[in-house]
C-alpha cells in the first residue's frame, strides 16, 4: 500500500454566451477560415458583465463534489489569474459559497499551467497526511481583459472553469495522479503577461494606460516555447511512471492552439487521434482548458476507464506542467450552463 492522491470528481463549466468566430471578426480584422486554420477554435464562451471569475468556480467546484458524492473537503486551491479581486484571494468566497466555510482556502497563480500546479499541491498535502480530500479549481475570465485592437489574444480566449476532486487512496488504484513533472522560466515573463496592477509597475510609478488593463502575448515566440515545454515536460514524466508514449491512450494537452497539440503529439509519437482536442468549442480557457477539456472528453466517452491518460499545461510565467493517471470509473455531467 502506498498513499496517494486519486481523483474522485470533475466538473466544468462555460458560461451562457457563445461568441462565435464571426462576432469576433467584427471585433478585430480576422475571419472565421483564418481562425479555424491556424487555431482549430471554432467558438468560445465569455461571461456577462457582473460575473466573475468565483462565480464560475464555484458552479464548477459544486459539480466536482457531486460527481465524487461528497459535499465537503479538507482544502479548496483555485487556480487563477484573473482573481475576482487582487486581494484578497477569491478561494475563501467560492469556499464558502459551496457551503465550506471554515475549510482552507487559497488562490494559486500560474497562468495556464495553474491546474496541473494545484493537482500537485493537493496530492502533496494528501501524501502528507494533512489532507484526506482536496478541491481543485481552474478558472479564468480573461474575456474582460482582451484589448479590442489585438487580434493575438482577442481570437483565442474564452472564460470557463474546471474542477476536481482528490481523495486519499492507493498509487495501485485507477485514478491515482502517479507522478509530476513541473517548471517555470521566469526569464521570459514578457512573453505573456498582464502591466496593470501589480507591485512592479506602481514602483516605476509609470502612469497607467488603457492598454496596460489588457494581457499581452507574443503569440509565435510563446508557440515555440510551448511546444518545447509540453513536449520536454510529458517525456520527463512519462519516464519518472514507466510509460513510453506508445503506452498513453489519451494526451490531453493545455488547450491554446491545436497546431500546439499535433506538434507535441508528433514529436512524442503520440499518434494524432488519441490527442483529446477541445478548444474548437470553447478556445484558450486558461486553467480551466485541462479540466474542462477532461470533462468534456468523459461527457464524450472519449475516456473511458482503465485507459491511461498523460495530462500536460503550459503559460504564461512561463509555467508548465504534466502529470498522469488510469482512467478511474467516475460520473461526470456535461459543461453546459444549468
Ligand atoms: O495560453 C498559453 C499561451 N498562449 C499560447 O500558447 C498561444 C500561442 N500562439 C498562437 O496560438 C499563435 O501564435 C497565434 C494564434 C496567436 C497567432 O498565430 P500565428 O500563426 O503565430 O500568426 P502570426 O502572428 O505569425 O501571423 C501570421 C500572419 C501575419 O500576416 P503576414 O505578416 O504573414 O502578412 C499576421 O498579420 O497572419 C496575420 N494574422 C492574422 N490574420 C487574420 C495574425 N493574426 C491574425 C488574425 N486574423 N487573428
Amino acid at each position: 500500500m502506498s498513499r496517494a492522491a486519486v481523483l474522485a470528481g470533475l466538473g466544468a463549466m462555460v458560461p451562457e454566451r457563445a461568441v462565435d468566430n464571426e462576432e469576433i471578426s467584427r471585433i478585430v480584422d480576422t475571419d472565421d477560415e483564418w481562425i479555424r486554420t491556424r487555431t482549430g477554435i471554432g467558438r468560445r464562451y465569455w461571461a456577462d458583465p457582473g460575473t466573475a471569475t468565483g462565480d464560475l468556480a464555484a458552479v464548477a467546484g459544486r459539480r466536482a463534489l457531486e460527481s465524487a458524492g461528497v459535499d465537503t473537503v479538507d482544502q479548496v486551491i483555485l487556480a487563477t489569474s484573473t482573481p475576482n479581486r487582487p486581494m484578497p484571494a477569491t478561494a475563501p468566497e467560492v469556499a464558502s459559497a459551496l457551503g465550506l466555510d471554515g475549510v482552507p482556502g487559497f488562490d494559486l497563480s500560474a497562468a495556464c499551467a495553474g491546474f496541473v500546479y494545484g493537482l500537485q499541491s493537493a496530492a502533496g498535502a494528501i501524501a502528507a497526511g494533512f489532507a484526506e480530500r482536496v478541491l481543485v479549481i481552474g478558472a479564468d475570465i480573461w474575456s474582460t481583459r482582451l484589448d479590442p485592437e489585438d487580434r493575438a489574444t482577442a481570437i483565442i480566449f474564452g472564460d470557463g472553469a474546471g474542477a476536481a476532486v482528490l481523495r486519499a487512496g492507493d498509487a495501485a488504484e485507477p485514478g491515482a495522479l502517479l507522478g509530476f513533472d513541473l517548471g517555470s522560466d521566469g526569464a521570459n515573463r514578457d512573453l505573456a503577461f498582464l502591466p496593470a496592477g501589480g507591485s512592479r509597475q506602481r514602483s516605476e510609478r509609470a502612469p497607467l494606460r488603457d492598454a496596460d488593463n489588457y494581457l499581452a502575448m507574443r503569440g509565435k515566440e510563446i508557440f515555440t516555447h510551448a511546444v518545447e515545454r509540453m513536449a520536454g515536460s510529458s517525456e520527463a514524466l512519462l519516464d519518472s511512471v514507466g510509460w513510453t508514449a506508445a503506452d498513453v491512450d489519451r494526451f490531453v494537452g493545455h488547450q491554446a492552439n491545436v497546431r500546439i497539440l499535433h506538434t507535441v503529439a508528433d514529436v512524442m509519437t503520440v499518434p494524432r487521434e488519441r490527442v483529446v482536442v477541445h478548444l474548437d468549442k470553447v478556445g484558450n480557457t486558461s486553467a480551466a482548458s485541462i479540466p474542462l477539456a477532461l470533462t468534456d472528453a468523459a461527457v464524450e466517452g472519449r475516456l473511458t476507464p482503465g485507459q491511461k491518460v498523460l495530462l500536460t499545461s503550459f503559460g504564461g510565467g512561463l509555467s508548465w506542467g504534466s502529470t498522469a493517471l488510469s482512467w478511474p470509473d467516475i460520473k461526470v455531467s456535461g459543461i453546459e450552463t444549468a
